[in-house]
């Protein structure tokens, strides 16, 4: 099932969810509007509405309440980004320029506080203190996950224990959310609530692995961000800090000046150890474990197109390029 045709099944909800952010970004303030119209314009894999849409109809929702919960999951997300590409000093997401670079550091921290808050706007209107709470405790794990990340960075004896922390609380918290507001919204019995919820748990899992081998081996034009980030930011992430260990004597040093470095010099040989010590492989072999325990989940819920389309989601999330 290619993700045309997963998304082709929730064609409506998700023009929907394309208004509903729409309108929710605008704003009396020039500058939100043209950063905000400039963030949603590159327009990004819409990923998470995806989730949330598709959870909700596996579910059985036979209303339209999980469109705002979708539209919001993806402030959230813009947010993140704005912020996370200030933070990693990168200069290109969706196929364009960073906001970053585009309109500087503060315009896009300040917009993503605007994205922020109006999700928390939209929540409300949900009328769900169920909803609230998921949703206040996945963003303040996110925020912690990003911090600790921050910790990391530039620190070669970070552990893959470590590693697997910080991808759960910055990437795979916000899919967890996603699947179980989507449930929430729908009305499900709380088994398939925490079904859902654990669907979007090894997702998101899976989905940061493979991005973090992408960034090695990815194609720039085709992810639309640059590749090569992670490691001149020394940032020891999994490919990296599986090298590291595996790497002979000499190659290793190489890789832990890199870490504790970071800067794009010297990038050739550490790649080529990332790539011979089996980092990428490892990392892809991580991420097929979390899609299968992912689809295994999907058997508790009943039957269904949407429930065949979580599953080519799963697929979607370890064999993508893009
Ligand atoms: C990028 O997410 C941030 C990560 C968690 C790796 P996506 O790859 O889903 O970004 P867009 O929304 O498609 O641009
Ligand atoms: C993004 O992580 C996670 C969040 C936005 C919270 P990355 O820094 O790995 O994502 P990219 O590579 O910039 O998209
Ligand atoms: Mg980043
Ligand atoms: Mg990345």
């Amino acid at each position: 099932m290619q993700l045309k045709d997963i998304r082709a099944l929730v064609a409506s909800d998700l023009a929907a969810v394309d208004a509903e952010i729409r309108r929710q970004l605008a704003s009396d303030v020039a500058l939100v509007n043209q950063v905000g119209d400039y963030i949603v314009g590159g327009g990004g894999k819409r990923l998470r509405p995806l989730l949330v849409l598709l959870a909700a109809r596996a579910a059985g929702a036979t209303d339209s309440a999980h469109v705002p919960a979708a539209a919001l999951i993806e402030f959230i997300h813009t947010a993140t980004l704005l912020h996370d590409d200030v933070v990693d000093d990168s200069a290109r997401r969706r196929g364009r320029e960073t906001a970053n670079e585009a309109f500087g550091n503060p315009a896009s921290v300040l917009v993503g506080d605007f994205l922020y808050s109006r999700a928390f706007q939209m929540m409300a209107t949900l009328d769900s203190a169920a909803v609230i709470r998921v949703m206040a405790d996945a963003t303040n794990t996110i925020a912690a996950g990003e911090v600790m990340q921050l910790m990391n960075s530039g620190d070669p004896d970070t552990t893959e224990i470590r590693y697997m922390d910080v991808i759960y609380r910055k990437t795979a918290r916000l899919f967890e959310a996603g699947a179980r507001i989507a449930a929430i919204v729908a009305k499900a019995p709380a088994p398939v609530e925490a079904a859902l919820a654990r669907f979007g748990r090894h997702l998101g899992i899976a989905f940061q692995l493979v991005d973090d081998a992408l960034d090695y081996q990815g194609d720039s034009g085709e992810l639309g961000k640059n590749v090569g980030d992670d490691l001149a930011e020394g940032k020891p992430t999994l490919p990296l800090i599986h090298a590291l260990a595996h790497a002979d004597v000499d190659a290793a040093a190489l890789i832990r000046s890199a870490i504790e470095q970071g800067g794009t010099e010297l990038q050739a040989p550490i790649i080529a150890a990332v790539e011979n010590s089996g980092g990428l492989e490892y990392t892809a072999q991580l991420a097929e474990r979390e899609a299968k325990k992912a689809e295994s989940v999907l058997a508790q819920l009943p039957a269904s197109p949407y429930r065949d389309a979580l599953a080519g989601l799963a697929r979607f999330a370890v064999n993508r390029t893009s």
